[in-house]
């Protein structure tokens, strides 16, 4: 079994040269919790510039589903680059991006009429779903809920309402956005406190006919991988539609089969009525899409458009990271993620004063510290021993490795995490909160 090898100081001496020159030319405004810099990859692995190993439980922020560079993914890319590298799709016609939006529209909507529209970006997918939204209801107003990341453009950041400093300074932002909190047990929020705050929202400033969709993550990620009870979705879905409401659930970080389903809210049998996409579709291509039942995606030519969205090389990596996602890899998620969890939770039955929760469905998976402190503590722990992590929200740390992890991968990285728990609750250092 393949271990982590870390041959030199971290950063070693090529990484930190680097970062120095990433220091001066880089925009600030990153959040790097830890000094890894990527040289290569090949599934769950990666090797740093100065010859490092680690196992990767991040991929690159829930995004390369079928590992690093996975040699199918590969091929289908290098096959379309050498066709051609790109023709609009908002001018021109090709056979990848009509195939993948058959595909996408088949998958998410099965039985249904839909449509697709491709972007570059998740942001970009949610940007266009708030569009969409009001050009097929003709109403303003949006909703979403606390703890919500949807991106960080004008119109999703005013969506997003997980980090004070992803904000902090931007305003004014849509006016048009109500917020209620996000129904989880670890929060203390139930489902009834959801729907009474949404209630009040619409017999007091935000009459139902007046909101043209309720934005939601099946799961919320950034916001700190929060799983919600078993009715929040249905009953959401119920409310929406009694009031003539659109539902759109932004997949970008649960979609894709990280779950173990190709849509984290079939767990709940909800279907809504727009969906977005991005993260995992192109296994690291810059992708998104949202995705729409055909009545509500049926606005006029000229509305909307995209230069680089649904780029042909993005589609061809898309093609191939669906054909591996239900080929096995999808599967894969449920089965190794449920293992997954039960680690986890060994872990925080372990240390119940210091992890105060082990919660997750497949392979978007988390355990919550005590403080933010500790969980970034356990984080660079975690790097410092060759296991590359990230935090989520406040105090979580996440676990989204690529889908092709195995069992004993998944063994390794609890093993490396369960260390550095334990030596986080002997040595309780303090370290930096995250922003
Ligand atoms: C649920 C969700 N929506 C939207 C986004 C924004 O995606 P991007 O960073 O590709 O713009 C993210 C990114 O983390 C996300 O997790």
């Amino acid at each position: 079994m393949r271990r982590p090898v870390i041959r030199t100081p971290l950063p070693g001496p090529i990484a930190a040269g680097l970062i120095e020159r990433d220091r001066r030319a880089m925009s600030p405004s990153f959040t790097r919790s830890y000094p890894f810099v990527m040289d290569h990859g090949e599934g769950c692995w990666i090797t740093d510039v100065d010859g490092n190993t680690f196992l990767d439980f991040t991929a690159g922020i829930a995004v390369c589903a079928t590992g690093h560079a996975h040699p199918q993914v590969v091929a289908a890319v290098t096959e379309q680059a050498r066709r051609f590298l790109h023709m609009s799709g908002t001018d021109f016609y090709y056979r990848v991006e009509i195939e993948l939006a058959e595909r996408l529209a088949g998958l998410v909507f099965p039985g249904t009429p839909a449509r697709v529209f491709f972007t570059n970006s998740g942001a970009e997918a949610v940007e266009g779903a708030m569009k969409l939204v009001r050009y097929a209801t003709g109403r303003p107003n949006f909703l979403a809920f606390i703890g919500a990341f949807h991106g960080r453009t004008m119109g999703a950041l005013s969506l997003t309402a997980s980090k004070a400093s992803q904000r902090r300074r931007f305003a004014p932002l849509l006016p048009s956005v109500y917020h209620v909190p996000y129904p989880s047990p670890a929060r203390g929020v139930s489902t009834d406190d959801s729907m009474g705050a949404i209630e009040e929202l619409f017999a007091t400033v935000m009459p139902p006919e007046s909101v043209a969709a309720a934005f939601v993550e099946p799961i919320q990620g950034e916001g700190g991988y929060l799983v919600p009870p078993e009715d929040f979705l249905p009953r959401l879905r119920q409310l929406t539609a009694a009031n003539g409401i659109l539902l759109v659930t932004d997949e970008v970080q649960s979609g894709m089969g990280r779950t173990g389903r190709l849509m984290a809210a079939e767990h709940w049998g909800v279907q809504p009525d727009v969906v977005c996409l991005a993260k995992g579709i192109a296994s690291g291509l810059p992708l998104g899409a949202f995705v729409a039942r055909a009545e509500v995606m049926s606005w006029d030519p000229g509305s909307h458009g995209s230069t680089f969205g649904g780029n042909p090389v993005a589609c061809a990596a898309a093609l191939a990271t669906l054909d591996l996602l239900q080929e096995g890899l999808m599967e894969n998620a449920a089965t190794v993620g449920s293992h997954l969890l039960e680690g986890l939770r060994r872990i925080a039955s372990g240390h119940p004063d210091l992890v105060r929760d082990a919660r997750g469905v497949g392979l978007m998976a988390a355990i919550e510290l005590d403080t933010p402190e500790h969980a970034v503590e356990v984080v660079q722990e975690c790097f410092r021993n060759g296991l590359l992590l990230l935090t989520a929200g406040r105090r979580a740390v996440r676990l989204c490795p690529p889908l092709v992890v195995t069992e004993a991968e998944a063994d390794l990285g609890l093993e490396i995490l369960a260390a550095a728990v334990t030596r986080c609750s002997t040595s309780r250092p303090v370290a930096a909160a995250p922003r």
